[in-house]
């Protein structure tokens, strides 16, 4: 393929380009532009005056003189100082661990909650709370991704570093038996008397992919330890987990259990409105956007992950067309932008049968054919297989696949009845077909299919 095909194209427009790159140099320099008008060829770096010659990015960095906006204050990573409804299991939180402050193991805590109920917010904003609490540097608190550190080895060589000063002297990342690094932590960890809080979060991960062992190293570690003390707080997203675990590792952990219930709009807005005092300059986004943004997420389980990324693609939206506040209007379309890109990233991550099958129903969808039973969309399936050259799965297999694409939400498998005791699953695909087409088009494996049209058949029922 040619380079520059994709910009012959105009699939990368030169506005756009212009655009992503001054996002970059937005993220990579602390440029403060003051008013002026800037259709010049001259603008602001700290300060003082630039001469730049005309190019593609004069006009949109233009538009930063009307929009003040904070990016790094709408970040998934920034931790506020204030957690509004949190505020009662930040308590709760305080009054569980405060012995760990005199010297004692406080009891073990297991958070649930929903994606985006604030757990792991919570549980840094403690971490603060004890650096700012401990003058005595009686407690350590080392807060670990189970999703990232996923092994027990992991886990162990993790903890065992945060004491280990001379870097020199730190648990390799592979080599030692997993016995030997738990009896290296054992050591480490009993040179002084303290409290070692551990939270790992997202703990349903380890626990999936290793089994519930590491948790019962950890919490039989007290009985090993001669001066310190292990406590853990176990954070997770599935209700479920802990049917997973061996019932004596479950009544340890869960001494004391939280649920963080999702937050209703009102709440949401509450946390929407803090964020935008600190992220922008006033008047940028109004009451009735912020109402508007809660609400939407609100419906979608109540995740203020949503509602912040909302609102910051939303002002990315108005920033980009140089308008000078948020409005109804940019919300909608960030929110279509969102699903959009929710449904793309799900797209791409599909193993290839999935693809061919989510393919056939679209092609179905062009040529008239919206809804589709199990025989029908295997028939496009076998024939999109020949044509990319793809073994055929069985119709038993590829029915369990669309089950798969139902519960990702990317189509919907209904049981329906014909009469006489027959039934077939009815199959409709739940995505904006043009775009998920070109996203499944860019799959090697199915260059074959690629522009390919299905011939109109009339079926006879
Ligand atoms: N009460 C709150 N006040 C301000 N910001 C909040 C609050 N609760 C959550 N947030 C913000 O919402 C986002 C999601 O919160 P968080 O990461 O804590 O969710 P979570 O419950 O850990 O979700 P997951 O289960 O998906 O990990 C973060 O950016 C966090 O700062
Ligand atoms: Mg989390």
């Amino acid at each position: 393929m040619n380079k520059n095909s994709a910009i012959d194209g105009h699939r990368l427009s030169p506005s756009l380009i212009a655009n992503l790159f001054v996002g970059l140099l937005d993220t990579a320099l602390p440029l403060r532009f003051p008013p002026g008008n800037y259709g010049e060829a001259a603008t602001y770096f700290w300060g003082s005056e630039v001469t730049m010659e005309e190019s593609i990015f004069q006009p949109y960095l233009g538009t930063r003189t009307i929009f003040k906006m904070d990016r790094e204050i709408l970040r998934p990573s920034y931790l506020p100082e204030r957690l509004p409804h949190r505020e009662g299991h930040i308590d709760q939180l305080a009054q569980i661990l405060v012995g760990a402050l005199k010297g004692e193991r406080p009891s073990n805590v297991l958070i649930f909650g929903k994606t985006g109920s604030g757990k792991t917010a919570v549980v840094k904003y403690i971490e603060n709370e004890f650096r700012k609490a401990d003058g005595a540097r009686m407690v350590q608190y080392f807060y670990l991704n189970c999703e990232i550190v996923d092994t027990p080895y992991g886990v162990l060589q993790s903890i065992g570093n945060k004491l280990i000063e001379n870097f020199h002297q730190r648990i390799p990342f592979t080599g030692l038996s997993t016995d030997r690094v738990y009896n290296l932590l054992l050591e480490k960890l009993d040179e002084e008397k303290r409290v070692v809080i551990v939270a790992l979060d997202e703990i349903d991960k380890i626990v999936q992919k290793n089994g519930d062992d590491i948790l019962y190293q950890l919490l039989k570690i007290n009985d090993d330890l001669a001066k310190a003390r292990v406590s853990i707080i176990g954070i997770s997203n599935d209700l479920k987990f802990t049917e997973y675990l061996d019932p004596r590792v479950r009544s340890r952990l869960a001494d004391e259990k939280m649920v963080f219930p999702p937050y209703n709009a009102e709440e949401l807005f509450d946390i929407l409105s803090e964020r935008s005092r600190l992220a922008f300059e006033n008047g940028i986004a109004d009451e009735a956007v912020l109402h508007l943004i809660a609400a939407l997420a609100a419906q979608e389980h109540g995740d203020a992950r949503r509602a912040l990324d909302l609102l910051r693609v939303s002002a990315e939206l108005a920033e980009r067309q140089g308008d000078e506040h948020i409005t109804e209007e940019h919300v909608q379309r960030a929110k279509n932008k969102i699903e959009l890109d929710t449904v793309v990233e799900a797209v791409k991550s599909l193993p290839t049968q999935s693809k061919v099958i989510l393919l056939g129903i679209l092609l179905n969808e062009e040529i008239g054919n919206p809804k589709l039973t199990t025989g029908e969309l295997y028939t496009t399936y076998q024939e999109l297989c020949r044509k990319t050259g793809l073994s055929p799965l069985t119709q038993r297999r590829v029915t369990d696949l669309i089950s798969e694409l139902d519960m990702l939400g990317l189509a919907h498998a209904r049981v329906r009845s014909f009469g006489r005791g027959g039934r077939t699953k009815e199959i409709q695909g739940s995505v904006p077909t043009l775009d998920v087409k070109k996203v499944l088009e860019k799959d090697e494996i199915l260059a074959e299919a690629r522009g390919y049209r299905l011939r109109v058949q009339t079926t006879l029922l």
